[in-house]
């Protein structure tokens, strides 16, 4: 027998399944509401639509769309997406570039190889996105964590962290934000935080990079701007996907930022996977010009706001007292805040036996923490699976307190 972990690579020995996976597999065997995942709801994909452009597609563009691409991505998909950003407000300005990536997990892993070395600090919020964790561990960065409260990232104690670092001859190399509809906790920054964010930035000199899958299926009114089209200054690197509002199979994501940086995340890109395959880009594109897009987000919004109202409510009806919960304006998540003395690990185990799942908080807190905490999805179950599992969850809290 071959000792195979002799061979592998430090790297390769620290890394380890992520719980979420590991969850999934506990909710295939059936009969257990899951509120762990962060599946869209199948529902929204468009797949009639879907179906026919890609026939139309490989027919009409086949030469192209099969064939081997350029590393940046295919100048027809960028053109579509360049308009999709714009009218969006985030229009790629002078000196600043654009690249497809394989969904915006394959963003964070590039930026995060582009910026970084081995030893280097950077800073999150605390939770943050367990995907951005990995993607942003692989290239052996330390975290500084920022607090987050209802409002999102805590600004002002960015503002402390910032300090401390200087004083203590640290150099921070990038600030990573989810500003809208957070990934776990479901916050949202206020506009007057954003303007702090990037204050601070400028007054620090450090490049931020925001996360933004979600800001297109937000289901209040409340002014949320990109803090990239607040800019002013070329310090933001923007990334965005597919994922949400068409389908995360199709893999397509994109970030916008200074050339320079985007010119180098190109190239470790070329090493990685030559190119975002083609045909999806093609096929995205036609979807993006057509705009099925477009039509396609009313519905998704309709869908998740009525999932959104079961989960508030269910947690308003069942939860004992002492548990406290976010209120997204969108997004697929809610984040909840356990009382003190309930560790959300040992309340994963008897839960799964009472047939509800979640995600423990901690999982997202890159220096530990948040042991009285969980994320919960609302997107994938139903509003009646949503009603019965928050009931099954509140019943399982109360058998701990
Ligand atoms: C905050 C955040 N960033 C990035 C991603 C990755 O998305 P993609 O499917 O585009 O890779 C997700 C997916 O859930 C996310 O929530």
């Amino acid at each position: 027998m071959i000792d195979y972990d002799r061979f592998l690579s430090d790297y390769a020995k620290s890394v380890r399944a992520s719980d979420i996976r590991e969850l999934l597999k506990v909710v295939e065997r059936g009969g257990v509401i899951s509120f762990a995942g962060g599946l869209p709801d199948p529902n929204t994909f468009p797949k009639e639509e879907i179906a026919q452009i890609a026939m139309e597609v490989i027919i009409k563009h086949g030469e192209k769309a099969l064939q081997y691409g350029p590393t940046r991505g295919s100048a027809y998909f960028l053109e579509a997406v360049r308009e999709f950003s714009k009218m969006n407000g985030i229009p790629v300005r002078e000196n600043e570039g654009i690249i497809a990536t394989v969904g915006s997990q394959q963003s964070l892993y590039l930026v995060g190889k582009t910026l970084a070395n081995p030893g280097d600090y950077i800073v999150t919020e605390e939770p943050t996105y367990l995907g951005a964790i990995q993607a942003f561990r692989s290239s052996g960065v330390r975290f500084l964590t920022v607090p987050i409260d209802e409002d999102g990232m805590r600004t002002d104690k960015l503002e402390e962290v910032l300090k401390e670092a200087v004083s203590e001859g640290i150099k921070i190399k990038y600030i990573y934000t989810i500003p809208t509809c957070h990934n776990p906790a479901g916050t949202t920054m206020p506009m007057e935080r954003r303007k702090h964010l990037l204050e601070l930035a400028e007054q620090y000199n450090i490049l931020v990079i925001e996360d933004d899958p979600y800001s297109y299926i937000t289901f209040e009114e409340r002014e949320v701007k990109p803090l990239k089209a607040m800019d002013e200054s070329g310090r933001v690197i923007y990334l965005s996907t597919l994922s949400k509002i068409l389908a995360p199979g199709i893999r397509l994501g994109w970030a916008i930022g200074p050339e320079p940086i985007v010119a180098k995340m190109e190239l470790v890109k070329q090493g990685m996977d030559l190119h975002t395959p083609t045909l999806t880009q093609y096929i995205a594109a036609e979807i993006l010009k057509r705009g099925i897009i477009d039509r396609n987000i009313p519905k998704i919004k309709r869908i998740y706001k009525e999932k959104r109202d079961a989960m508030l409510r269910a947690l308003e009806q069942y939860m004992p007292e002492g548990v406290k919960w976010t209120k997204p304006i969108g997004g697929l998540f809610i984040w909840v805040w356990l009382p003190e003395k309930i560790n959300a690990r040992k309340l994963l185990n008897k839960a799964i036996e009472n047939g509800v799942v979640f995600v423990p908080g901690d999982s997202f807190f890159p220096n530990g923490g948040g042991k009285n905490t969980m994320r919960l999805n609302f997107s994938y179950p139903s509003p009646e699976e949503i009603e019965e599992g928050i009931k099954r969850l509140a019943k399982t809290i109360k058998e701990m307190l």
